[in-house]
């Protein structure tokens, strides 16, 4: 099968077209290379790629680029850029999400329609819920983001239900909790604790450190990503959270790395931010029963293989 990954060179889309050049399937990938974190690292995310059997790599904006050219003869489409991370997305910040988030999705989901692609695996997020009502949260429980962020994901998720209602696009959203493990994003929390901890300086926690968190290794994640584009009979429009299935206050969190690491490691409380939930949490009933799919890497091991590979490039 043909492939097309957007957001190829992040830290999830390299991983999901690694996995998919192992099972031999045909790539296709893009990405404009936004500079929301450093370049270089999307650059090395593209050479680990070429270096495992190469992709057709387009770079360029979803906004603009021709998309009937990039979906000629694509089967399946994991569509995984973003303008991430909730920090950013307050204030004048917001047009880019909204421009990357919601606009793209719309454009790619318009194209998409027209061709003949029999899955669309959309990168929806734990943070369409907000402040849940309930935990573990499963699909059913009202969405209410608690960041701009949030809203740009879930009119993301929006439209893909609304062009499978209306044009049956086969689309299946993926609603991730927290993804972590080699290639994290930089500006994610575990791994500035992990640059902090192997640098021996304090680690900056946001709030009180009581946040509770479900994290997902990117392994797990990228399992689900298949089994969301080749599982038969699903149903256009689905839903669906992948979620690790267990949950951590971001101060166990610490205590386990200084394990991990061989050191105590010291912290320092820093002003809660906007748009920071307490607690995210998800049940995976629905993933298990609609994709076979359940998380199997657990927060230790996903953190010790975080560690090694942040390790490895601090030499
Ligand atoms: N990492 C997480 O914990 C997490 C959690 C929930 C949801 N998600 C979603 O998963 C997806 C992947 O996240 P990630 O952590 O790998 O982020 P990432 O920033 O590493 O990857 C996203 C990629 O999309 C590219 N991109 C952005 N706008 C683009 C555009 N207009 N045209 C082409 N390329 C564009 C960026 O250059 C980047 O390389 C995103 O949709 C994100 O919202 C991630």
């Amino acid at each position: 099968m043909r492939a097309l990954v957007t957001g190829v060179a992040g830290f999830v889309g390299s991983h999901t077209a690694e996995a998919l050049l192992a099972l031999g399937h045909d790539v296709r990938g893009v990405d404009v290379l936004t500079d929301y974190y450093d370049p270089a690292l999307k650059k090395d995310n593209l050479r680990l790629l070429q270096d495992a059997g190469g992709i057709d790599f387009v770079q360029d904006d979803l906004l603009t680029t021709d998309l009937d050219r990039l979906l000629d003869g694509v089967d399946v489409v994991f569509h995984l850029a973003a303008q991430p991370g909730v920090r950013a997305s307050w204030q004048t910040g917001f047009a880019v999400y909204a421009d990357a988030n919601v606009l793209a999705t719309q454009r790619l989901l318009e194209a998409t329609r027209q061709s003949a692609v029999q899955r669309l695996v959309y990168a929806s997020s734990s943070s369409v819920y907000g402040r849940a009502a309930s935990y573990p949260t499963d699909e059913t429980t009202p969405t209410r983001p608690y960041s701009p962020y949030g809203v740009t994901k879930l009119a993301g998720e929006h439209l893909c239900t609304l062009y499978a209602d209306n044009y049956g696009v086969p689309t299946v959203s993926l609603r991730y909790f927290t993804v972590f493990g080699p290639r994290q994003r930089p500006d994610m929390a575990m791994n500035r604790f992990i640059a902090a901890a192997l640098e021996d300086r304090p680690i900056g926690i946001y709030g009180d450190g009581t946040q509770i968190r479900d994290f997902t290794y990117v392994g797990d994640v990228v399992a689900a990503n298949l089994a969301a584009a080749f599982t038969p009979d699903v149903p256009p429009g689905t839903v669906v959270n992948v979620a690790g299935g267990g949950s951590i206050t971001v101060n166990e969190l610490v205590a386990l790395l200084g394990t991990v690491v061989g050191r105590p490691v010291r912290t320092q409380l820093q002003p809660a931010q906007p748009g920071d939930v307490q607690r995210t949490g998800g049940t995976v009933d629905r993933a298990q029963q609609v994709l076979g799919w359940k998380p199997q890497v657990s927060v230790p091991e996903g953190l010790a293989a975080q560690v090694a590979w942040q390790r490895s490039r601090a030499v």
